[in-house]
């Protein structure tokens, strides 16, 4: 677990304080937040990211909203401050089905106090579940390797960790996990090309974990099945269609491909609230197109004195057009089995096996 001065979302009662994921590993800095308008921006800005965070996030947003109101909402106005909330970001599904719930308890509601109260208990009741359903899915993950294993190596794409949920992660729950139960593991972190989230901060929370972690770029993964005995791809996701196709970050969908010509196991890695099974395929998800920019320069590239090392941080010649899909959909063929808190199943059981619950 990460120290508590790192704990990604606190609830300061008055505001919001989120560590600000953009600066990381460089810089450790809280946002502190007092509007609605200020969470959207730092969901849309990928200031907070991961799907469970940013659910949780959207929900102290409304908080926030509520309070700014300052006396009495009618129900087109809650309509409202739902409505700008889930056009922060489309992909992800957790955030969509915690605004329907926050809807459902504010049913009845007017004042905004009242308002402002359901919805910061709900906030922070999700955060305790998302912690414990974290918790479950990765014993139930690690308990899919062999017990007399000692040494397990995985490759992970994006963050799954605790800076992407209420704590101890999804994917990197399960590392998290197996170490716990006295593994050695050993962690390939594809870099995840264009926000880095791979050798930002999956990297950082494993140093910080103690869990020896080598970052690749998002092109190695087949050199890696083919050099060392990899046991496991572990990843989460934003979104997972009725039939199990899957929205995860961008490169996902290659990296399936290429364990599954190499007969290594692809893993899921997802609680209850990522499943939509209002979609029937991985087709009906909607795919977050983001700025060119960030595929076109490295912010970063930049002196202390605030200079570019390349003008403008640009690793691009300048004109050249990009391509941005956030995420993509990985076809539930190569999905070997999605690790949740309720067990794990293979993609033709989660509909009968998380429907109901
Ligand atoms: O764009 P991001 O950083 O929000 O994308 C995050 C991912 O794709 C994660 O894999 C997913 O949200 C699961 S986090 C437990």
């Amino acid at each position: 677990m990460p120290q508590p001065e790192f704990l990604p979302i606190q609830w300061k009662s008055t505001h919001l304080s989120l560590l600000d994921q953009r600066a990381l590993p460089g810089k450790k800095e809280f946002l502190e937040i007092h509007t609605m308008e200020e969470t959207i921006v730092a969901i849309r800005e990928m200031a907070v990211r991961g799907a469970p965070a940013i659910a949780i996030t959207g929900i102290f947003g409304l908080t926030l909203g509520a309070k700014e109101k300052q006396g009495n909402l009618s129900s087109v106005e809650v309509d409202s401050l739902i409505k700008q909330m889930f056009e922060s970001r489309p992909t992800a599904v957790n955030l969509s089905f915690a605004l329907k719930e926050a809807k459902k308890r504010s049913e009845g509601k007017t004042d905004w106090e009242s308002i402002q109260r359901v919805w910061e208990s709900y906030a922070l009741e999700m955060m305790v579940e998302d912690l414990r359903a974290n918790q479950m899915l990765g014993e139930n993950g690690a308990n899919l390797f062999p017990k007399d294993q000692n040494e397990i190596h995985i490759i992970t794409h994006c963050n799954t960790g605790a800076l992407a949920t209420a704590g101890h992660g999804t994917a990197l729950g399960v590392i998290r996990s197996l170490r716990d139960q006295g593994k050695k593991v050993i962690v390939y972190a594809d870099e995840t090309r264009p926000f880095l989230q791979g050798s930002r901060l999956t990297a950082f929370e494993m140093m910080e974990e103690g869990i020896e972690c080598y970052i690749i770029t998002d092109g190695m993964s087949g050199w890696l099945m083919n050099q060392r005995k990899i046991d496991a791809v572990l990843v989460g996701c934003d979104r997972v269609a009725a039939n199990g196709d899957t929205a995860n970050k961008i490169g996902t969908y290659n990296l399936a491909i290429v364990a599954h010509e190499h007969n290594v196991p692809f893993y899921v890695c997802a609680t209850k609230d990522s499943f939509d099974f209002n979609l029937k395929t991985g087709d009906e998800i909607p795919i977050e197109m983001r700025k060119e920019s960030e595929v076109t320069q490295f912010d970063f590239l930049k002196t202390s004195d605030g200079n570019y090392l390349l003008p403008e941080g640009k690793t691009a010649p300048f004109g050249a057009r990009a391509l941005n899909p956030s995420f993509d959909i990985t076809k539930a063929k190569f999905i070997k089995n999605f690790i949740t808190e309720l067990g794990c199943f293979v993609p033709t059981e989660i509909s009968t096996r998380l429907k109901k619950v």
